[in-house]
């Protein structure tokens, strides 16, 4: 099932619970949250305790993107305030199969994502531990980036070998895309479509959203 993560970095933090009424009635049924530390990335965002607000005003699945030094520290806390998936670096998680192994303890869904430099390659193995691997097509950091096309390359490599497997983690994409570029990221295999400036600085959030799913849902997912 193809779906339209709208990330709310760019949202209107201090409307935030609007903010999110409005995607959800354009269909939205996941929120991506971008945790940033200020060490990994250099941007600062929102903790545990924002996630735990968050849960109170939505029943909408709540997606996590750990961009923090030392995930596994962090992870456990994310889960109880109420993420239901939680994604953490590869660049950053130095025991990536305990931390994995961390969020499914806490309930969640466990994610690993790749920076755009990083190769598919590096996950070969852990990939049946893995619930969902998100790929990054901007160097993460910030929203409204330019979507960074060889990362396409790698979404079909990833598809491919999850076929080859035969297992079933979704993939997920997050930075630059819109509705021109979408159709492409959905025929490419992503299962999870993150969308941040897109949504929220479009005149009309919920008709943005609705539209993008409509988008989403008429691209056929093909090898191209
Ligand atoms: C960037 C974040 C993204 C960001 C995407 O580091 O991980 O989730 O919100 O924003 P857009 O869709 O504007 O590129
Ligand atoms: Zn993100």
């Amino acid at each position: 099932m193809i779906e339209i993560v709208p990330s709310i970095l760019s949202a209107d933090f201090a409307r935030l619970a609007d903010e999110i009424a409005r995607v959800e009635r354009g269909g939205a049924r996941m929120l991506h949250l971008d945790v940033m530390d200020g060490h990994f990335v250099d941007n600062l965002t929102i903790g545990p305790p924002v996630v735990e607000s968050i849960r109170k005003c939505t029943k909408s699945h709540l997606d996590v993107h750990l961009m923090i030094e030392n995930p596994g520290k962090y992870v456990g806390d994310f889960a109880k305030a109420g993420a239901n998936s939680i994604s953490v670096h590869y660049e950053a998680a130095r025991h990536l199969d305990g931390v994995l192994g961390l969020i499914r303890k806490g309930g969640a869904m466990a994610g690993v994502v790749l920076n755009p430099a990083t190769p598919v390659a590096v996950l070969e193995d852990v990939l049946e531990v893995a619930d969902y691997v998100l790929l990054m097509s901007v160097n993460p950091g910030f929203g409204g980036q330019k979507f960074i096309p060889y990362v396409l390359d790698k979404v079909r490599k990833l598809e491919s070998l999850r076929r080859e497997k035969k297992l079933a983690f979704q993939i997920e994409i997050d930075g630059g895309v819109h509705k021109e570029n979408l159709a492409e990221v959905v025929r490419a295999g992503c299962d999870w479509i993150v969308t941040g400036s897109a949504i929220f600085h479009s005149p009309d959030p919920e008709a943005t959203t609705r539209e993008m799913r409509e988008i989403a849902a008429h691209a056929t997912a093909v090898q191209i």
